[in-house]
């Protein structure tokens, strides 16, 4: 049987599929708790990934190297950048890049030193299965949100957007920062913390990953209020539907 893993960056989230792991238990590795059982007969292992990409990296070579996992599914939230792209969807990454690196003028902006590339791709198959997990959560929804939820965070008609989501070790709270990544980098969807430091170490490794992110905010002047606002009301049982739908 192969072994998966499923990282969230906050504890909410972790919670939601603790409780559907009736076997589970603790290995303390690296300052961290690996929680290793099964969820719905499958080999998993759930793990926190910590915040920013060297948090990021640890995990994702502990998770691979340590526990051997084969797969890796990682869900959470992000700013919002694209136009269209608004709080309570969902961004499942295609391709991933870090929006802060820069070893320019040595090598081009983006561009990762020494691997002659910016962006890293998401697993096709996995995503795909992903895919299917994020529109069969996005239907039953409704169900799970009562009407305040719903009108209070304007989450009615949530979408699915794939495409390229961006990783930097900065929490997107201006709408200045926001418009200068949507020039730099006009293709992508949202931003977080994480991906695509888990993307290059997977990418070492030859370990498929596929990302899932729920928009908590549009990292804008208004993030630092939005982001904290949605993770208590909202963002675990986004990931409690997605998980049981997997
Ligand atoms: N995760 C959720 N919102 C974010 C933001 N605005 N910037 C970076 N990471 C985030």
């Amino acid at each position: 049987m192969t072994r998966i893993a499923i990282v969230s960056a906050l504890h909410d989230e972790l919670a939601s599929v603790l409780a559907l792991m009736p076997d589970e238990h603790k290995e303390a590795v690296g300052g961290r708790e690996f929680w290793v059982g099964h969820l719905h007969g499958q080999d998993v292992v759930a793990v926190l990934s910590g915040i920013g990409k060297v948090s990021a990296a640890t995990t994702a070579a502990l998770l691979i190297d340590r526990f051997k996992v084969q797969r890796i599914v990682f869900t959470g939230v992000a700013g919002g950048l694209g136009p269209g792209v608004k709080v309570g969807d969902m961004v499942l990454a295609r391709s991933f890049l870090q929006h802060d690196m820069d070893a320019s003028p040595l090598f081009p902006r983006h561009e990762v030193p020494l691997y002659g590339r910016a962006r890293f791709e998401a697993d096709a198959a996995l995503t795909d299965a992903l895919e299917l997990a994020c529109e069969r959560m996005l239907h039953s929804l409704p169900q799970q949100l009562d009407a305040s939820t719903v009108e209070a965070f304007g989450l009615q008609g949530p979408r699915l957007h794939q495409g390229l989501l961006i990783s930097g070790d900065r929490f997107v709270a201006t709408t200045a920062e926001s418009q200068a990544l949507q020039r730099e980098l006009p293709d992508a969807l949202a931003v977080e913390m994480e991906g695509a430091a888990f993307a290059q170490v997977c990418h070492d490794f030859g370990v498929p990953l596929a990302v899932v992110r729920t928009i908590s905010d549009r990292a804008d002047d208004a993030a630092h209020v939005d982001f904290p606002r949605f993770l208590r009301e909202v963002a675990s049982r986004y990931s409690g539907a997605l998980i049981d739908t997997l």
